[in-house]
């Protein structure tokens, strides 16, 4: 679908990189030439990404420890990037945390905890890079890993609800004020797709991913490289105009959740027949 060196000469910084989604588009960017820059809390993840990425797509990758609650850890991490690679181009704001809890059973650090990560950490980098591409005169783009609930709210994951609604205004705030300097921003939001980690936390058994995938027009759960392709069109210079947008990839998930009728989805064919024949009466 993309050109082999569609990213060649662009350094991306991508938060939670060693596992996941994050991995994932970290991976598929430096098929497409790109240097990438991985950082995370555990180091040893980032040098098994960073081992099997490489392996397979021989571009460099550098591996970084990055508490993003941390603002001089950002600062540090964007120092060693450009002593390495001489720039950096693109952030991936991918790092985050979830779990599924009634509202009411969670205590304050808990709300914290979800907060500092998810909202706390993106403003930090897309901070951190913004003064540096400003003060550079450098075009950048920064991409939000948001959900689809950012827009719509969701229960049982509250924390992290509240904190992806912030980024997806950070998202379209940064746009509007930063778009002269020639830096992008633009969001994310997918539905359901499988990774060890959200899986860990978020789907506990077989059932629960039934549950999901009948949720869904498409019946199917997404997949990664789904995810890394979008991924890499936003960072591209082909979305060159394309600006506080949010792209949602959920297979429908969410509209089927909103519209009022769509539960009719369950009604056989002869449900249908047998209703058919009460409404036109
Ligand atoms: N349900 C309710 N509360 C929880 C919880 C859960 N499953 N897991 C942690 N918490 C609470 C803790 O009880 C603690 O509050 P307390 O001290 O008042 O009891 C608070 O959250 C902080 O937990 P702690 O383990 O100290 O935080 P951490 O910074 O080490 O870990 C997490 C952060 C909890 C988000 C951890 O799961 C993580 O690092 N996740 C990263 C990956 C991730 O979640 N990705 C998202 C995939 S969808």
């Amino acid at each position: 679908m993309f050109k082999d060196d569609l990213l060649q000469n662009r350094t991306i910084l991508v938060t939670g990189g060693g596992t996941g989604l994050g991995k994932a588009m970290a991976g598929r960017f430096s098929e497409l030439g790109a240097q990438v820059v991985i950082a995370s809390r555990k180091l040893p993840v980032l040098e098994q990404a960073t081992q099997e990425i490489t392996a397979i797509t021989g571009n460099p990758v550098l591996p970084l420890q990055l508490d993003v609650r941390r603002y001089r850890e950002v600062e540090a991490v964007l120092k060693q990037a450009v002593e390495r690679f001489g720039s950096v181009d693109g952030l991936v704001n991918n790092a985050a945390g979830n779990f599924l809890s009634p509202t009411e059973q969670l205590s304050p650090k808990a709300f914290d905890t979800i907060i500092d990560i998810v909202l706390r950490g993106s403003i930090y980098c897309s901070l951190v890079l913004g003064k540096y591409w400003i003060a550079e005169k450098r075009p950048g783009t920064v991409l939000n890993i948001i959900t689809t609930y950012a827009d719509t709210g969701s229960g049982y994951v509250v924390p992290s609800a509240v904190s992806k609604a912030g980024v997806l205004n950070l998202t379209r705030s940064l746009a509007a004020e930063w778009g002269h300097h020639g830096i992008r921003t633009n969001a994310i939001a997918p539905g359901p797709i499988p990774t060890k980690g959200a899986w860990q936390r978020l789907v506990p058994d077989a059932a629960a991913e039934e549950r999901l995938r009948q949720r869904i027009p498409m019946r199917r759960l997404g997949n990664q490289a789904e995810l890394a392709d979008l991924a890499v069109y936003l960072m591209s210079d082909a979305a060159g105009f394309i600006n506080g947008e949010v792209v949602t990839i959920d297979g429908g998930e969410w509209l089927a959740g909103a519209g009022q009728f769509n539960f009719l989805d369950r009604l056989s064919p002869e449900d249908w027949q047998q209703l058919s024949g009460k409404l036109r009466r």
